[in-house]
């Protein structure tokens, strides 16, 4: 019987799951579809309704509904109730379960490229929804010391105290005030939505240290101006795509029961970009 699956957020046209996924069902003959649906901040329980109307059979979730839909779950697996946003769901006869796959995610570039992050010293830049499954990674492979780096202090702290919870130690500064010292950071991550519009990266990378490892979380546009600057210091760089494939294959694999024809999809989103 065919099946239906989408994305929930707004904005959502610039989405590539649509493709990622699509390019899946087509590699393994799957009789299945998956669109991207437009559900605005303030309209999540009504979309969620007419989505169950449709009979839809699993979704995936982002900005800016990824902490707020943790309300219409019946069920939670470990990673959603641990990091507190959700990404994927599952939709078994009316009932709803939810996961994260954005921390699995996240770190599947270090394993496929065997950069460590056990013992590493990192800088975290931004503390939203992502930034939390990113600190609950971190937190899972062991990482030493994170600091947080954000505009608002107070989310910064939030966030602290949750990576104190977990194990990690913690630092929380201004993203102001960033610049001098990044010679000390193993890795860094732009977890804010800041190059989504091509703007210059939030913070100079001057004063690191090459075979840093920057990593940004936006993945279009692929080469982000963080990025840029970040292979002119030579640092090790980890493109947004990379987790957004990683997210996309569990997500397959929790939906489907069957393992993700990664190059497959890989070659959708690299041919999208
Ligand atoms: P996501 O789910 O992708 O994490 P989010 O929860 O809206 O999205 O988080 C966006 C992050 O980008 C936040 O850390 C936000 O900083 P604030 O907490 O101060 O809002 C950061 N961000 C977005 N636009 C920014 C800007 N122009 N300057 C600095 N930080 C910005």
């Amino acid at each position: 019987m065919s099946k239906t699956f989408a994305v929930i957020g707004d904005p959502i046209d610039h989405s590539l799951s649509p493709n990622i996924h699509s390019a899946a069902f087509r590699e393994l003959n799957l009789d299945c579809s998956y669109i991207a649906y437009k559900i605005s901040k303030g309209e999540l329980k009504e979309g969620i309704e007419s989505l169950k109307k449709i009979k839809i059979d699993g979704f995936n979730v982002t900005i800016p509904h990824k902490i707020e839909m943790m309300k219409y779950l019946d069920k939670t697996d470990e990673s959603c109730s641990l990091i507190g946003a959700v990404n994927t769901v599952t939709n078994t006869e009316g009932i709803l379960k939810g996961y994260n796959t954005d921390m699995e995610g996240f770190l599947d570039p270090f394993k496929k490229k065997n950069l460590r992050v056990r013992g590493t010293k990192i800088l975290l830049l931004g503390a939203g929804g992502a930034a939390r499954a990113i600190v609950a990674g971190f937190a899972k492979e062991k990482a030493k010391h994170i600091t947080i780096a954000n505009r608002t202090l107070e989310k910064a702290n939030n966030l602290a105290q949750f990576a104190n919870t977990i194990g990690l130690d913690t630092k929380v500064i201004n993203i102001e005030n960033v610049e001098n010292d990044l010679g000390q950071y193993n890795i860094i991550v732009n977890a804010t939505s800041i190059g989504l519009k091509n703007e210059t990266s939030p913070i100079s990378l001057e004063s690191m240290r090459p075979k840093t490892i920057v990593y940004d979380i936006v993945y279009l546009p692929m080469n982000t101006d963080f990025l840029k600057k970040g292979k002119e210091r030579e640092g090790i760089v980890i493109y947004g795509y990379e987790m957004l494939l990683g997210q996309a294959v569990r997500a397959f694999e929790i939906w489907h029961n069957i393992e993700a024809p990664y190059n497959a999809m890989k070659k959708a989103l690299l041919g999208g970009v």
